[in-house]
């Protein structure tokens, strides 16, 4: 490709920066990144988190799995609903395999790069089963921001415990093999080697495990 053919694509810096977001709200922004299997907490308990900040005046918001998924990272099936194209819904759309997980998480990733360029605190469910995708997210929000800036919570249920609650019937589905890649069934899930925060969940409330998420953004300084 010659250089008169390479995308022009430029990075601009806005007049009103993250620090100055940051002071107005009087807080930084960061990223609460929850990963676990479905059924593990994480929508519960990043919800918790979410409202013990609000409820303190700070500015977040929550970015869930299944809500992502009706519209920034809606399934093929849902684009051509709406009236796009088959080509285009195939081409855009995302299911659950590898390279579709990935392209989710990058989405959501870039996403959340900008909330915390907002200076959100910006709270993330989403199973994202892959270590390598989850440390690209970490790698994009910190480069734009700093160390730190990314904060990894494993929301660590035994698959048994969530396989028992299956608050959506969908393991029962996966194990009758109605739902293919499914997570801890027929897909890998690679928990944290090193999360930031490892929530044990067990027979711990979720009221519990988010105030233990708020203890350390206190004890960070980020609130
Ligand atoms: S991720 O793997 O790409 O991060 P995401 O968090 O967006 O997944 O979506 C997971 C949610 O979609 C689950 O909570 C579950 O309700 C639903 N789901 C449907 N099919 C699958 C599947 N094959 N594997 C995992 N979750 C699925």
């Amino acid at each position: 490709m010659s250089n008169s053919e390479k995308p022009q694509v430029v990075w601009h810096d806005h007049a009103v920066d993250r620090s100055s977001r940051e002071q107005l709200n009087g807080h930084r922004g960061c990223v609460i990144w929850f990963t676990g299997l479905s059924g593990s907490g994480k929508s519960t308990v990043a919800n918790q988190v979410d409202l013990l900040l609000h409820q303190k005046q700070i500015h977040t918001y929550l970015l869930d799995g299944d809500n992502v998924r009706h519209g920034l990272c809606a399934s093929p099936q849902l684009l051509a609903e709406r009236g796009y194209s088959q080509e285009f819904s195939q081409r855009f759309g995302l299911g659950f395999g590898d390279a579709d997980r990935e392209e989710n998480i990058r989405r959501i990733g870039a996403v959340t790069q900008l909330c915390v360029a907002a200076g959100l605190i910006t709270l993330t469910a989403f199973v994202s089963p892959y270590r390598r995708d989850r440390q690209r997210v970490r790698d994009w929000v910190e480069q734009h921001g700093a160390v730190g800036d990314f904060i990894e919570v494993f929301v660590d249920a035994p698959l048994e415990l969530c396989e028992a609650r299956d608050p959506k019937g969908l393991y029962r589905l996966a194990r009758a093999g109605k739902i293919s890649n499914f997570t801890g069934i027929s897909d890998p899930y690679e928990a944290p080697t090193n999360p930031d925060i490892h929530l044990q969940v067990a027979d711990r409330k979720p009221e519990e495990l988010a105030q233990t998420v708020v203890d350390y953004l206190k004890d960070q300084g980020i609130v």
